[in-house]
C-alpha cells in the first residue's frame, strides 16, 4: 500500500524524471467483462480517461453503456473546488447500493482526489467497499494494480507522491474520431495560492517535441481534423526540457504537419509572449481562440492569489492578442470571495470584465483547498456574499458573451461539426475557429468535415447556423 503525502507532494525532484516506454505486458485478463469509466474535471482528466479505456482494452475488457451492466466501474476524478468532491462521494453512495446487489462488481478511484491525504484515509476508513486507488502519477501502472486486486482479492492503495515518469505510448481510444487531445506538458509549478493541482499533479514535465509531433502526424493520417493541446499552463512549455524550444517552437512545428485545426489550452498570462502571439496570428491552422485566466481585476487580490501579474499587465496582453491575431475570441476563468476580497476589490474586477468584453467566463466562487495557502488566510468571506458577487459577475459575462456572438449574425463561418445536437436530434453541432457552438440546420453525412455555415440566430452560449453548400 502506497498512500500520499501532502508535503511530499509540494516538493520539487525535477532532476529525477524519466522518459520512458509503455512496455506492460499482461495476458488478457479482462475475457470479456464490462468497464464503465466516469470523468470528472478538467480535459487533462477526459484524455486520461481515454487512456483508461485503451489499456482496458488492451487486456480484453469491453465498454459498458452504463453502470447498471458494468463488471468494473472507475472514477476519475478532480479536487478542484468542494463540489468536485461531493460529487464523487455522492455517486460512490450510489455504488455502495449497486455493489450489495452485485458482490463482484470492481469499484476503483483514481485522478487528482486520490492524490489527497484526507481523501484516501476516508476511503482507508469509511469507503471500504472501494477496491482500488491509483494516483496520478502512476495511471500507467493501472492495470498491474487492477490485476493485483483480481489475484489476491486484496484492497490496492497505490498513490505516490512524486513526480512519476513521463511515459510514452500508453494506450489510448479516443472518444472523437475527429478531434483530438494531446498532452503536451504535465503538471503546474506555478502554486497559485489557492490552487491544489500543483499538488495532485506534481511538478511541471514537457514531453518531447518530436513524441508530440509523431503524435500529431499519425493523427493527421488517421484522418483527425483537430487537435487541442493540452497543459494546466501550455504557455510553459518546454521550460523544464530545453534552452530554446518553447511553445512558439511547438506551435509551428505541429502547424507544419498540416492538421487543419490546432487548438491549446489553458494560458497562464505569465508565461504568454509577443513570439507566441506572432505564431498564433500568422498560421492559418492555429485557431484563433484563447483561454486566458484572468482570476481577479484587483492587484491586491493578484498578489495574494501569486498569479504574477497586474491588471494592468493583462489588459496590455489581452489587448495585443486582440489586436494581433484576426477575429480572434478570448474566454477566462475567474473566481470571486478569494480571502480578504472586498466589494471594491470585487469591482474592480467587474470593471475589467466590462472593458475586455470577454467571449465568454467561466465563473466560480472561491473553495477553500486543504493544504493550500489561501486556506489559512484570514477574511473568509461569507458565503452570501460569494454567491452574491457569482451572480452580479454574471450577468455582466452574459451580457458580454452576448453582444460577441450577435456580431456573427449574418456571417458565414467555418465549424468542425462533431455530432448530432444535443438540442434538436434533427440537426448537427459543431465549433467555428473561434470555439463558438453552433447548432446547424444541415445533413448527418456533414459529421467530421469542416463546413460553411451561415449564423441565423444567437444567444449566449450558443449559435444556430445552416449549411452552405459550396
Ligand atoms: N491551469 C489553469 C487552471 C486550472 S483550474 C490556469 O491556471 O489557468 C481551472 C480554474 O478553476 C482556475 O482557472 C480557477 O479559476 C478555478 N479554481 C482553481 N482553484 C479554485 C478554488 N480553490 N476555488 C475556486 N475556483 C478555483
Ligand atoms: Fe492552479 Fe495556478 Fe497551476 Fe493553474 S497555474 S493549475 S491555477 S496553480
Ligand atoms: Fe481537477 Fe485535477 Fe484537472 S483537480 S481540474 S482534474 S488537474
Amino acid at each position: 500500500m502506497k498512500t500520499p503525502n501532502m508535503l511530499d507532494a509540494k516538493k520539487r525532484n525535477q532532476n529525477d524524471i524519466k522518459y520512458v516506454k509503455y512496455n506492460k505486458e499482461f495476458d488478457k485478463f479482462g475475457n470479456g467483462k464490462k468497464f464503465f469509466v466516469r470523468t470528472y474535471g478538467c480535459q487533462m482528466n477526459e484524455h486520461d480517461s481515454e487512456k483508461i479505456k485503451g489499456m482496458l482494452k488492451s487486456v480484453d475488457f469491453s465498454e459498458g453503456t452504463s453502470v447498471d451492466d458494468a463488471d468494473i466501474v472507475i472514477l476519475n476524478t478532480c479536487a478542484i473546488r468542494e463540489n468536485a468532491h461531493d460529487k464523487v462521494f455522492g455517486f460512490l453512495g450510489v455504488l455502495k447500493h449497486l455493489k450489495q446487489s452485485k458482490p463482484d462488481l470492481l469499484i476503483g478511484l483514481c485522478g487528482c482526489m486520490a492524490q489527497e491525504e484526507v481523501v484516501v484515509n476516508d476511503i482507508l476508513n469509511k469507503y471500504k467497499y472501494v477496491d482500488f486507488v491509483c494516483g496520478t502519477h502512476n495511471l500507467d501502472n493501472m492495470l498491474s494494480i487492477i490485476k493485483n486486486k483480481i489475484d489476491t482479492d486484496k484492497r490496492q492503495i497505490e498513490v505516490l507522491s512524486y513526480e512519476g515518469d513521463v511515459v510514452e505510448g500508453v494506450p489510448v481510444v479516443r472518444d472523437s474520431k475527429y478531434s483530438a487531445w494531446i498532452d503536451i506538458i504535465y503538471g503546474c509549478d506555478k502554486f497559485c495560492t489557492y490552487c491544489i493541482v500543483p499538488y495532485t499533479r506534481g511538478t511541471q514535465r514537457s514531453r518531447k517535441h518530436e513524441d508530440i509531433v509523431e503524435e500529431v502526424k499519425k493523427l493527421v493520417s488517421d484522418g483527425y481534423k483537430e487537435v487541442t493541446l493540452l497543459g494546466q499552463n501550455v504557455n510553459a512549455y518546454g521550460k523544464d526540457l530545453y534552452k530554446d524550444y518553447d511553445l512558439s517552437n511547438l506551435l509551428s512545428d505541429v502547424s507544419d504537419t498540416g492538421i487543419e485545426r490546432i487548438r491549446f489550452v489553458t494560458s497562464h498570462p505569465w508565461d504568454f509572449t509577443d513570439k507566441m502571439i506572432d505564431v498564433i496570428a500568422s498560421r492559418d491552422n492555429i485557431m484563433p481562440y484563447i483561454h486566458l485566466p484572468l482570476q481577479s481585476g484587483s492587484n491586491k487580490i493578484l498578489k495574494l492569489m501569486n498569479r504574477k501579474y497586474t491588471s494592468e499587465e493583462y489588459l496590455k496582453l489581452y489587448n495585443s492578442i486582440r489586436e494581433k491575431v484576426a477575429d480572434s475570441s478570448v474566454t477566462t476563468d475567474i473566481i470571486v470571495g478569494f480571502p480578504g476580497e472586498t466589494e471594491e476589490d470585487f469591482l474592480e474586477t467587474l470593471n475589467l470584465v466590462e472593458e475586455c468584453k470577454f467571449d465568454g467566463a467561466f465563473t466560480f466562487a472561491y473553495s477553500p483547498r486543504e493544504n493550500t495557502p489561501a486556506a489559512l488566510m484570514k477574511d473568509a468571506i461569507p458565503e452570501e456574499v460569494k454567491m452574491d458577487r457569482l451572480h452580479r459577475l454574471n450577468e455582466v459575462v452574459n451580457k458580454y458573451s452576448n453582444l460577441r456572438n450577435q456580431k456573427l449574425l449574418g456571417t458565414t463561418v467555418k465549424c468542425l461539426v462533431i455530432g448530432e445536437s444535443e438540442k434538436d436530434k434533427n440537426k448537427v453541432c459543431g465549433y467555428t475557429e473561434n470555439m463558438k457552438l453552433v447548432n446547424i440546420e444541415g445533413p448527418k453525412s456533414l459529421i467530421g468535415n469542416i463546413v460553411s455555415v451561415k449564423i441565423t440566430d444567437t444567444k449566449s452560449f450558443s449559435l444556430d447556423g445552416e449549411y452552405i453548400k459550396e
